[in-house]
């Protein structure tokens, strides 16, 4: 990370969440010498070792404790409280905050929204139907090539969406999301199913102005060569090579661009990080999904390389000064691998203890997710779906790869599941 030459602007720093992309932040943070100190909500006992964690179960907890600590930022990591409208509390309390609005958060948390205002902006994405109507979502599935893509509307963690591989599956899909995400599948996404491979691209908006981070590679599916179910996410690299200029600056012209334009015309600007989920078929990109917060693992494996301090990402948001803001990342690359739970995407599991082989940190280190602790004192339990990552950085993406195992390879408990093809269709391409 840069260095600052004043010392003068001390910050306590707030991060909600407690997944291993909170870690990731607090982990980014802690480097940055004008930060006191670090708290986070929930967090995990990983985060507890980099600050400490609270219990805030509601917003107006939240801004009570940053007025009474004199907590100056506050990080919303995840989707839930920005739908919840945690930022808009913030700033009406006068609490600098990370995340958008809960009108602009929309964006993900309503599929049906977002698939309107992207077909209003003209921004490329799949053909679809949103319906409550089972009979028309059922006949515009009939319509369509096997396979077909069906989503409930709201938000369901990156889970509500099923790949149908035939006609009768599309259908009894469709009958079954209303009963099983409840609210969220009140309202049902039928789409046509994009070929090609997939992107995270991420920019990082001030309400009129963005600036596009390195792409990144998710890798969806539970199993390798992705088989199985879709999950919150396996493991990640960046930057892919898969992405170049020229397909980024279309996905900057046809997508962030409108996407801004269009937020703004609303009166519910975006500020804070955009994720768009891309498919590129045949060099074009069309978009999947809006996330409204970085991806997790996408912003583990991109911050160990942001050389700008988030501090100054932060401010610049607020200020409203991105376009002037170089955003730096140093050279060589970063993969993330996930070490998963056995009921995951399932369930999360059994506390089994964790034990941690040594390894040679210049390789990468561990970020901590659904990790546990009886007492502090007492061994890290994995308790959660997504227990922890395994960071490899390396000058290229095959060491980066190789010390990311490396380091997967030296964290053992019961049950660990992970893929052991992460970054692979970058490496063969
Ligand atoms: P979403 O939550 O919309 O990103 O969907 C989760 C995952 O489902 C994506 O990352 C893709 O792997 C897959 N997916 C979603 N929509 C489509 C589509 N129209 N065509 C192909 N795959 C899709
Ligand atoms: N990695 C995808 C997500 O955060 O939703």
């Amino acid at each position: 990370m840069d260095t600052h030459d004043s010392q003068e602007n001390f910050h306590k720093v707030l991060i909600v969440g407690n997944g291993g992309r909170e870690y990731a932040l607090g982990l980014h943070l802690k480097q940055d010498s004008r930060i006191e100190q670090i708290f986070f909500t929930p967090g995990n006992a990983g985060t507890a070792l980099l600050g400490v964690n609270l219990t805030l179960p509601h917003n107006q907890d939240i801004v009570e404790f940053c007025q009474k600590e004199g907590v100056s930022w506050v990080i919303i990591g995840g989707e839930s409280a920005l739908v919840g409208g945690l930022s808009d509390d913030l700033r009406a309390n006068g609490i600098s905050t990370f995340g958008p609005s809960r009108a602009a958060a929309e964006l993900e948390g309503s599929k049906a929204f977002m698939k309107d205002f992207v077909a209003s902006c003209g921004i490329p994405t799949a053909r679809y139907i949103q319906t409550s109507d089972i009979k028309a979502a059922k006949d515009f599935a009939r319509s369509l090539p096997l396979p077909i893509v069906i989503k409930a509307s709201g938000l369901c963690a990156g889970k509500g969406v099923i790949i149908a591989q035939s006609y009768e599956q599309a259908e009894s899909t469709i009958d079954s999301m209303r009963k099983e995400f409840g609210q969220a599948g009140e309202c049902v996404v039928v789409e046509e199913f994009l070929s090609g491979y997939e992107l995270s691209v991420f920019g990082i908006c001030d309400g009129e102005h963005f600036s596009l981070l390195p792409p990144c590679q998710d890798h969806k599916q539970l199993y390798n060569d992705d088989k199985g179910p879709n999950t919150g996410g396996m493991g990640a690299y960046t930057p892919s090579p898969l992405c170049d200029q020229a397909l980024l600056d279309k996905i900057a012209t046809k997508i962030f661009a409108p996407t801004l334009a269009g937020m703004k015309a609303r009166g519910t600007p975006f500020n804070g990080v955009l994720f768009a989920g891309i498919m590129v078929v045949d060099s074009e990109p069309y978009l999947l999904e809006f996330n409204v917060r970085f991806g997790d693992p996408e912003c583990e494996v991109l911050l160990p390389l942001l050389q700008t301090p988030l501090l100054d990402i932060c401010q610049a948001i607020e200020s409203k000064q991105i376009a002037r803001l170089p955003i730096r990342f140093r050279d060589g690359y970063c993969v993330g691998v996930v070490l998963a739970s056995h009921n995951y995407p399932f369930g999360s599991s059994t506390p089994y203890p964790i034990t941690i082989a040594p390894f040679d940190s210049a390789l990468g280190h561990i970020c901590y997710a659904g990790v546990s602790q009886e007492s502090a004192t007492s061994p890290m339990l994995a308790s959660g779906g997504r227990v922890a990552l395994a960071i490899g950085v390396a000058s290229t993406l095959a060491q980066a790869r190789d010390n990311a195992y490396t380091i997967a390879n030296a964290i053992s408990f019961e049950g660990k599941l992970l893929r052991t093809d992460i970054a692979n269709k970058a490496l063969k391409a």
